[in-house]
């Protein structure tokens, strides 16, 4: 027997996502989109760190630019077919001028239930050093805590990332315990980094949020 569908209830949108849009003075970022994605692919083909420095915890930008392009696309396609209610991670891209430059996630794991979120970011080469990765992370610290309702952030980095370590540590997160894991064969040091609500250090601007209210349910923050 055929299922009987309900032709008078149009059913809600089932990707609200593509609605939302964070403004911060200089930059946009919207959850990735296919466009989007090949050109963040082509920025990291130009160069995220010198090589011989490796800031991620899995070492993909050691790969050859047609695979690395293809991992791009591969990695963010699989955190949109994941996404669920219980389990989230938006991939924003970053635009400035209109142009991507780099990605800044924002995730949730039981979110309704544990109200934390954890973040983690790159921009490419050209455009690091000037602020804006710390501007990109206080927008979705401030859609966090102002719009989601989030009580604690989560990020971590290698003790080798002073870049990002200092990013942290002006937003307001402290330690929070090491880890250590292999890196290209070799150990390194994790630092682990948590900031509360009330320590979050907040910009001087105002962040505007657009098409959030479709999203809610999506991420368990109704
Ligand atoms: C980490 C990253 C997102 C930071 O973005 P950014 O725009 O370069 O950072 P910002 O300019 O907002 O802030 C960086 C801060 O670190 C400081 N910093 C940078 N390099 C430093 C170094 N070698 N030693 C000490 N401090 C350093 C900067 O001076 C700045 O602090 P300040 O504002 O007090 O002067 C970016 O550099 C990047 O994409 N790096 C490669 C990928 C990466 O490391 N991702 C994070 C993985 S955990």
């Amino acid at each position: 027997m055929l299922p009987v569908i309900d032709q008078t209830q149009p059913p809600g949108d089932p990707w609200p996502l593509r609605h939302l849009a964070l403004r911060t003075p200089r930059l946009t970022l919207r959850p990735d989109d296919d466009e989007g994605l090949y050109a963040l692919a082509a920025v990291a083909v130009r160069g995220i760190h010198p090589p011989e420095q490796m800031p991620f915890a899995h070492p993909w930008t050691d790969q050859a630019p047609g695979d690395l392009v293809r991992g791009v696309l591969q990695y963010n396609w699989a955190r949109r077919a994941e996404l669920s209610p219980s389990a989230w991670k938006i991939n924003f891209l970053v635009r400035h001028g209109g142009v991507v430059i780099g990605v800044q996630e924002l995730s949730g794991q039981d979110f309704a239930v544990t109200r934390q979120v954890s973040t983690g970011s790159w921009l490419g080469m050209e455009h690091q050093g000037r602020g804006l990765g710390t501007e990109m992370r206080a927008a979705v610290l401030l859609l966090a805590f102002d719009h989601l309702g989030a009580t604690t952030a989560r990020s971590a980095a290698w003790s080798d990332n002073p870049a990002s370590l200092r990013l942290s540590e002006k937003l307001g997160y402290r330690p929070d315990g090491t880890a250590t894991f292999a890196r290209r064969g070799a150990a390194a040091t994790e630092i682990r980094l948590l900031l509360a609500a009330e320590q979050f250090i907040r910009p001087e601007w105002t962040l505007e949020v657009h098409g959030l209210d479709g999203c809610r349910e999506t991420l368990g923050a109704v």
